[in-house]
């Protein structure tokens, strides 16, 4: 039978000058054990530092939301369904944490867009319209000194591209668009169409969903918006259409409780709480 000193390594080594083998085990096991402790003190401090950084990155998206009513919410229900969209798509975790990243401030560039435009109700002008579409090149400027957000960095920029390549600031078609901007423009188009605007009411999700798929292939990835209708399709309502009034709120709710069944089965992930 194997002895615990037969298992280890050095128990075979050459000693030299009648080493203590012993004392020697038992240095070493001290030293795993500090870094052991050292690792759990690193591993909470990295935690610690994830969750100042959302909380700063979540009112950098607030401050920008809070000059437009419409925009209310709008980043952190982005940030869930894709969230819920990347899951679903596999993606490892740490473009899962760029995702986040990218939803929570993909619109941060319209904090430069003049108040008269913002907030304008009804139809844009082209130079008011040739503003708005600044804004993802903007949101890139501000932010592209903060080296950690690495490839979120390339969701705000991309948000607006299309798949056919019809979309800005780049023109960029098929995958030559970034993954997380690709997801992110379907999200966000989602959560466009249910929610309401100055200018009309907000889409049921059923509405929203057949305007999801309508552009599959063109405006949008035909992968995330199949991964996007496989998460809507798990909500209970879908054969029961809402009053457009409630249908961001209620599709947010239960998005959390979709993610949360996700997540669930992905620990490595954070919960975006509301
Ligand atoms: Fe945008």
């Amino acid at each position: 039978m194997e002895s615990a000193t037969d298992s280890w390594p050095l128990a075979n080594a050459p000693l030299d000058g009648g080493i203590d083998l012993q004392c020697l085990q038992q240095q070493l096991l001290s030293y795993a054990h500090d870094l052991s402790a050292t690792l759990k003190h690193l591993r909470k401090a990295h935690e610690t530092l994830n969750e100042v950084c959302l909380a700063t990155l979540s009112a950098l998206a607030a401050i920008t939301e809070a000059r437009d009513p419409y925009l209310a919410g709008h980043s952190r229900s982005v940030a869930m369904y894709a969230q819920a969209v990347g899951l679903e798509m596999g993606l490892p975790p740490t473009q899962m944490e760029s995702l986040q990243h990218a939803s929570l401030l993909h619109d941060i560039g319209k904090i430069g867009v003049p108040d008269s435009v913002l907030r304008k109700p009804g139809p844009l002008d082209e130079i008011e319209r040739k503003l708005i579409r600044e804004h993802p090149e903007e949101g890139y400027r501000i932010l592209s000194g903060l080296r950690f957000l690495g490839d979120a960095l390339m969701g705000v920029l991309h948000h607006h591209e299309r798949y056919d390549g019809r979309g800005y600031p780049r023109g960029l078609a098929g995958e030559d668009i970034p993954m997380l901007a690709r997801i992110l423009c379907a999200c966000d188009a989602l959560d466009a169409m249910t929610s309401n605007r100055s200018y009309r009411r907000a889409m049921n999700i059923e509405q929203a969903t057949a305007g999801l798929i309508e552009g599959r292939g063109t405006q949008f990835d035909p992968q995330v918006v199949d991964a996007l209708v496989c998460v809507l399709e798990r909500f209970p309502f879908i054969e029961s259409p809402i009053a457009p009034i409630r249908a961001t709120s209620v599709l947010y709710d239960t998005t959390v409780a979709v993610c949360e069944e996700l997540f669930s089965a992905q620990p490595h992930v954070r919960e975006l709480r509301p």
